[in-house]
């Protein structure tokens, strides 16, 4: 039987733009399916701030999602995925999904030497989410590093700059040619620093969990009987808490995603 939640939406949310990452991945592999997302670009970023506060905005955002008639919830941050995704879960009766197990699932499928580095941000690295995930899938090596600098140089677009390459090599030099050979780009900003990683480290497995996080949703939605039966493009809302001066051309970088419209909500 068909239920009417099958042409619900999606809700997909981050603590700002870099959901938008998991937001495109989501909409290539169902392009009929309808998404709302939600960047809480008012109080990012997320990852320096208290597990108290971080699940207190996963919770408003949460409720807000539902409130918009979602048949499912992705949370396509880190930091929540580490500090709130079980809270969430507990809290409503929908499917979540978080990016922890998808980026975890292509580390172990991807390194040789059983070794993997993991960053990202301080309340990420502090809350050992993805050693603990990794610790229940076997005997790896596995060390975890914050980069909290990481944020803000690619929310400045320095990308390229020498600052990022010097940044880059403070944090992560000491494992080059090291016996880690796999590294989880733990925070949805780092994806946009893959190249400068690579070239810090040289030869290594670079895990950016957006793609499997997107391969998830769709086994649990097939799994679930609640994938979209329409034939039609869906369609794409947008919302964020505040709409910075640069969110359309940083929603463009990020994700290559061109957004026309924006909503506000406000907590
Ligand atoms: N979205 C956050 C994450 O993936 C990064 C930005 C922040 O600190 O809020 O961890």
């Amino acid at each position: 039987m068909i239920s009417t939640l099958n042409n619900a939406p999606i809700g997909v949310f981050d603590s700002g733009v870099g959901g938008l990452t998991v937001y495109r991945e989501i909409r290539k592999l169902m392009p009929f399916e309808n998404i709302i997302y939600f960047g809480d670009t008012m109080r990012v970023p997320y990852g320096n701030k208290s597990e108290e506060n971080i699940k207190l905005f996963a919770m408003e955002i949460s409720e807000f999602l539902v409130s918009r008639g979602v048949k499912m919830i992705v949370v396509a941050c880190n930091t929540v995925s580490s500090i709130a995704l079980e809270l969430i879960k507990n809290k409503t009766k929908l499917p979540v999904v978080g990016v922890i197990k998808p980026g975890v699932d292509a580390a172990i499928a991807r390194t040789k030497n059983k070794a993997i580095i993991v960053i990202g941000t301080r309340a990420t690295i502090n809350s050992h989410s993805y050693l603990n995930e990794i610790k229940t899938r076997g005997d790896f090596s596995v060390v975890e590093k914050a980069c909290p600098l990481f944020v803000p140089l690619v929310e400045e677009n320095f990308i390229e700059h020498k600052a990022t390459a010097l940044i880059a090599e403070t944090y992560l030099g000491e494992f080059r040619k090291s016996i880690y050979d796999t590294i989880i780009l733990g925070c949805t900003h780092y994806p946009l620093l893959k190249k400068v990683i690579e070239k810090t480290l040289k030869d290594i497995n670079i895990v950016d969990s957006s793609q499997t996080c997107a391969k998830y949703v769709k086994k649990m939605l097939d799994d679930l009987t609640l994938a979209s039966r329409s034939k039609k493009n869906g369609w794409s809302d947008f919302y964020v808490s505040d709409k910075p001066q640069n969110f359309m051309e940083l929603a463009y970088r990020f994700a290559g995603v061109k957004i026309c419209k924006i909503n506000i909500k406000k907590f």
